[in-house]
């Protein structure tokens, strides 16, 4: 299969530069600027793209690179600290400027140059840097300029080697998909024959040759990733997988009924479904707990228990398969050169007693839109593909404090008020304008204060809890902002919220960013 490698120097926007080349249809994965090149030109690559970093190329230990990775007769493509790189190594100069450049920048192209066809001579950039390439390498020339660089990008056509100053990769430089479809496109020559239904095709296969007659065994969460995993792996051997769908009781409203339908006897796919519902067993546990980090760690060994006594039951099984998708391969630190930032897995951890011989990960290389689209490709319901992201402890972590059933039925109504009538405004505005409205969070629940106040309803005085509404607009959910829902459609939230749902006399917006705030309340 052709294939874009994306070296990674440690940059923020490395992740970006590995989906933009997904989107030009060309497969693309991403190593550390740590890898050999023996290991590199055993790949055979079709291009190189070199990603920005924190380092200062000229700086004793900054990360680098062989000036052999230049001279394979593999196109390269440099970008930010990897164009200074490219720059550095092959005999230019790079130098600290005297003011760093950041943010939108006007940016002129020389447009006969081939990394810029179709593109605006004259256009926006997103700039993020200090060096800049005071001389170019021998054999190169600027084909890019702004206001304070002279050298905004550079090419040596006859080697096939390039390199942008900007970042093409993000939204806020509008052309910058195009560059990147140039250079894997037209420079490096992908046919672009990289599609989904093939990837669930070939998966399929792939499955089918490593599982044998083997047995597989998957804990199954109702999330989007288990979820798409469990219908590659149900096409490629049907009953010789077996999902265990434990259902704490901490789900929102009426989703583990809505998991079963999908995967269970009467659903539409072919495996050995079990659920447990172990409501009464969570609850037991955590009674009395009100520490947040001991909740969590309650909720995942928990899970860890049922999954291994279930797969005590059945006995061994050949595979444990996981639905880790390629961020989480990145961020474990495994993929690129990112830190560690969060080691994969679903719920607590890989359970210790469970008796199989291999993992097998079927998403492994895959972004969370791809496996979104390949849910869409299996079947699986709309409504499941694109659920809203939903934290493994659950509503545990909604709830400040003690959790019981009575705060799970308070919350787990509210949040389908709440979800519901935010759909409703946002598809009113869809059906109006054309297009989603600029409010639309990326995650939005309710969540239960522990907090109960006095208030009046109907000439009664009462004793009852707080609400509280979250909505966040973000993009890697490591930073959020409050998004902007209409004031009606709160209004109209509130005012069910204390009608219908018995027990809560107060609803709360809360309007913090993250930081200081968490997405979640615990
Ligand atoms: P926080 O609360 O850390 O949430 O700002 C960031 C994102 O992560 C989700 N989240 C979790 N997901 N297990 C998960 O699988 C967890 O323990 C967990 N805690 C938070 C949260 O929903 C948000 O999208």
């Amino acid at each position: 299969m052709e294939k874009i490698l994306v070296i990674d120097f440690g940059g923020q926007y490395n992740q970006l530069v590995a989906r933009r080349v997904r989107e030009c249809n060309v497969y693309c994965e991403i190593y550390s600027y740590k890898t050999p090149l023996d290991k590199i030109k055993a790949m055979e690559p079709k291009g190189i793209i070199l990603t920005g970093g924190p380092s200062s190329c000229y700086e004793e230990n900054a990360a680098t690179c062989s000036k052999e990775l230049f001279e394979l007769g593999i196109p390269v493509l440099g970008l930010c600290y990897g164009a200074q790189l490219m720059s550095h190594v092959l005999g230019g100069k790079v130098e600290r400027a005297s003011q760093r450049e950041y943010g939108k920048t006007e940016v002129d192209l020389d447009i006969s140059s081939p990394l810029f066809k179709g593109v605006m001579q004259h256009t926006v950039c997103w700039m993020s840097h200090f060096d800049y390439i005071s001389k170019l390498a021998p054999g190169f020339k600027s084909v890019a300029w702004t206001a304070n660089t002279p050298v905004a990008a550079m090419e040596c056509t006859e080697k096939n080697l390039y390199g942008i100053q900007f970042h093409p990769e993000v939204l806020h430089t509008p052309e910058g998909s195009k560059m990147l479809y140039n250079f894997v496109r037209n420079i490096c020559g992908c046919s672009g024959s990289w599609r989904m239904d093939s990837f669930v095709e070939n998966s399929i296969k792939e499955i089918r040759e490593k599982v044998g007659n083997g047995r597989v065994l998957l804990a199954l969460s109702g999330g989007v990733d288990s979820s798409v995993a469990a219908g590659i792996l149900s096409k490629a051997i049907g009953k010789q997988l077996t999902c265990v769908f434990v259902d704490h009781g901490l789900l929102r409203k009426n989703e583990g009924d809505d998991v079963e339908k999908i995967f269970g006897p009467d659903g539409n796919f072919d495996l050995n479904f079990i659920r447990v519902n172990a409501q009464d067993r969570y609850f037991e546990k955590l009674a009395g707990v009100t520490e947040p980090e001991r909740k969590r760690k309650i909720i995942g060994e928990e899970f860890i228990n049922i999954f291994e006594e279930e797969a005590k039951k059945i006995g061994a099984v050949d595979f444990l398969a996981q639905g880790t998708i390629y961020p989480d391969v990145v961020e474990s630190g495994l993929g690129g050169e990112s830190a560690v930032i969060k080691s994969h897995h679903n719920v607590g951890g890989l359970p210790e007693h469970v008796d199989f011989k291999e993992i097998i990960e079927p998403l492994r290389n895959l972004f969370k839109d791809e496996v979104r689209q390949a849910g869409l490709e299996l079947g699986i319901p709309e409504k499941l593909v694109f659920r809203q992201p939903f934290p493994g402890p659950g509503l545990g972590v909604r709830i400040v404090g003690e959790v019981n059933a009575d705060k799970v039925r308070i919350v787990q109504d509210a949040d389908a008020i709440y979800r519901e009538e935010v759909d409703k405004a946002a598809w009113d505005c869809y059906k109006k304008d054309g297009d989603w409205p600029t409010w639309k969070p990326d995650q939005y629940f309710a969540a239960l204060s522990n907090m109960r106040s006095v208030g009046v309803m109907g000439d009664e005085r009462t004793y009852d809890y707080a609400i509280v509404l979250r909505a966040v607009r973000t993009v890697d959910f490591m930073t959020a902002e409050a998004a902007n829902i209409p004031w009606d459609t709160l209004q109209t939230v509130m005012s069910r919220i204390v009608n219908e749902v018995r027990g809560v006399n107060r609803v709360l917006f809360d309007i913090s960013s993250k930081p200081p705030g968490t997405i979640e309340l615990e």
